[in-house]
This record gives C-alpha cells, sequence and structure tokens, in this order.
C-alpha cells in the first residue's frame, strides 16, 4: 500500500492509499474521493494531473489524452497510472472540483434545438426536479456533462455554455459529425420534450480565480462553448480583469453565438477577435487561425495572460507551443481537449 498526496491548484492537500494494483482513480474513489474524470480509459485526458515525486506505471493511453510533451515534463493519467511507491502528485484544478461522492445522474427535456452557424447546433435542456439535487444547474463554469441518448443507444460528452443557474437550465453548442450517433439523433430525430439523461458536472476546465493574471481564452469552432460560460461568469461576478477571446473557424458560416459575444463585450473589459481561416471577400476581421492571433497579441503584450484554449488536439498542441515560446509558463496553459465523435 502506497500514501499518495494530491495538492490542488488552490492549495488543499487531498491524502489517499493506492494498492499497487489499483489505479490510482479507482483507490480515490475506494477512499470516497471522486477526482475529475471522463472516459477512465487513457482517451479524453480530464484526469491529467502532474507527479512532482514518487514513481507509477503508466498503462495504455491515447496521445491524444496525454501528449509526449506532457508526459515528459512529468504529467499523468489517473486512470490509467498505478503507484509503485509514495507518490506527491499536483492538480491542475481546485479543491472544488474533488466530489466526495459519485458524478451525479440526472433527468432533462430538451426545450430547444436551433442550428448555431453551419454545421453546428445549439441545445437547451432544462433539468426536471430531482430529490437529492433540486431544480438547479449547479457546475463549475468551463466544466462539461455526459448526455445519453434517450433510447441508450450512446453517450457522448460536451460542455456547458451557460452559467451555473438556479433555473436548471443547461446550453450547449455541438457541432454536427457526418455520420456520429449523437450527430445523427439531433439531425434527424431529435424532438423538442425528448428526455436525456445528464452525468455531470465533470471536468477540470474552469478558472483560476485566485491567479491576478489577465484571462486569455483561444478556441475553435464548439470549443466556444466553456469559453463562454466562464465569460458569462465572470459577467455576474461583475470582476473587471481584462480578458480577451480568439475564437477561430474555418469558414465565416461557421461563426455562432455572435449575439452572446456582443452582449459579453458590452458588459466586460473583453477584447474580442474573431479569426476565419478562409474567409470569403467582404471579411473584415482577422484572417487565419486562432493561435496566430494570439501569437501577434502575445508579441506586443505588456503583461503574460493566464491562457484558456479550447479545441481540437491540434488547437491545443499549438497553442502550447506558442504561449510556451512566448514566455506563459506551462502551467499558466489551462485546456480542454474536444474530440470529433
Ligand atoms: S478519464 Fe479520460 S483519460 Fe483518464
Amino acid at each position: 500500500m502506497y500514501k499518495v498526496s494530491l495538492l490542488t491548484r488552490d492549495g488543499a492537500t487531498i491524502a489517499f492509499d493506492a494498492e499497487p494494483s489499483d489505479t490510482l482513480l479507482d483507490a480515490a474513489e475506494r477512499a470516497s474521493i471522486y477526482l475529475p474524470s471522463s472516459c477512465r480509459e487513457g482517451g479524453c485526458g480530464a484526469c491529467r494531473v502532474a507527479r512532482a515525486s514518487g514513481e507509477v506505471e503508466l498503462m495504455s493511453y491515447s496521445s491524444a489524452a496525454l501528449s509526449e510533451d506532457e508526459r515528459m515534463a512529468g504529467d499523468i493519467l489517473l486512470c490509467r497510472a498505478r503507484a509503485r511507491g509514495d507518490l506527491a502528485l499536483r492538480a491542475p484544478f481546485d479543491e472544488a472540483a474533488v466530489g466526495s461522492a459519485p458524478v451525479p445522474e440526472r433527468r432533462a427535456t430538451l426545450v430547444a434545438l436551433e442550428p448555431a452557424g453551419s454545421g453546428a447546433v445549439r441545445l437547451q435542456l432544462q433539468y426536471e426536479d430531482d430529490p437529492t439535487f433540486g431544480s438547479a444547474a449547479q457546475f463549475a463554469a468551463g466544466q462539461f456533462v455526459e448526455l445519453t441518448l434517450p433510447d441508450g443507444s450512446a453517450k457522448r460528452s460536451y460542455s456547458l455554455a451557460n452559467a451555473p443557474n438556479w433555473d436548471g437550465t443547461l446550453e450547449l453548442f455541438i457541432r454536427l459529425q457526418p455520420h456520429g450517433a449523437f450527430s445523427n439523433y439531433l439531425r434527424d430525430r431529435a424532438a423538442v420534450g425528448d428526455t436525456l439523461l445528464v452525468r455531470g458536472p465533470q471536468g477540470q476546465f474552469t478558472l483560476d480565480e485566485a491567479s491576478p493574471a489577465p484571462r486569455w481564452f483561444v478556441v475553435g469552432g464548439t470549443g466556444l462553448a466553456p469559453a463562454l460560460s466562464m465569460l458569462r461568469q465572470i459577467g455576474e461576478f461583475a470582476d473587471q480583469r481584462p480578458c480577451r477571446l480568439f475564437f477561430g473557424v474555418n469558414k465565416v458560416d461557421e461563426l455562432f453565438a455572435l449575439d452572446v459575444i456582443d452582449e459579453l463585450q458590452a458588459a466586460l473589459p473583453l477584447v474580442v477577435t474573431l479569426c476565419v481561416w478562409k474567409p470569403e471577400q467582404d471579411w473584415r476581421g482577422f484572417v487565419g487561425t486562432p493561435v496566430a492571433a494570439l501569437a501577434q497579441a502575445l508579441s506586443s503584450a505588456t503583461e503574460r495572460p493566464d491562457i484558456y484554449v479550447c479545441g481540437p488536439p491540434a488547437l491545443i498542441a499549438a497553442t502550447e507551443e506558442t504561449a510556451r515560446s512566448c514566455g506563459v509558463p506551462h502551467d499558466r496553459i489551462f485546456s480542454e481537449k474536444f474530440t470529433a465523435a
């Protein structure tokens, strides 16, 4: 049996014992400590933490969940790591992201479904009253939920785009994949009134409230969703710290939620750069990727910001490389990978 101690981003220490045969995620759960995770099989990266000292054995995992650079920097996946000695770990999330009970499962009704630019939809769900959890939608801005189709045939995880609220409302933006099971449902069969199972909230991609640095968001496509959630939360807290949003799509007609972005810009010290990789004529925004826009902005910035990046793995990797080469430390870059499904 080995001793594991996990230091959270806000300075709390969480301790548990691990058998050599347990994954660290299972070992924590045996002690009723529910650490952020999702796929539990090395595919999503939701359980990534940094190893400060001690040895682990890492079982197989996807490089989309843990890149070679991240592994070299000492990061591990809790769902794929077994202790080989006493361990000290550092978590990229606050103590509030650690649960003392399994992830809640609740039922929600589909109340709105509409296009969100070309190729994506906006989904609004309403939680049913629940004897344990009440009617509120309680989560940390930036987290995701796992949805199960009404017939139980497929599950997918999507980030929430709204702020936590007492009304029980969930808003999501979902990219439609050509042959995805969930996308086929949304395209062909979904109807207002359908009931879906919601497992969540989950995830550690949340604001670092303790950091005084400006907050910059670098997002691609529906990776905008968690950034909207965090910016809406910042607006509710009337936080006047400077923010920037670099929102990238391939073509102009893929932009969405521009009305929400306008509202946020009116309420917050927020500078928005809309980036289109292959614009048609008349485009007056940035031409190129959000990473190129970020590089340009960092080259003239006087302060190093915290960077929140969400989108496909290639966007995350390029943002991390650009930010690090411009002097942003590894631990000031927070990321959430979206994989097509
Ligand atoms: S929970 Fe998905 S990689 Fe560990």
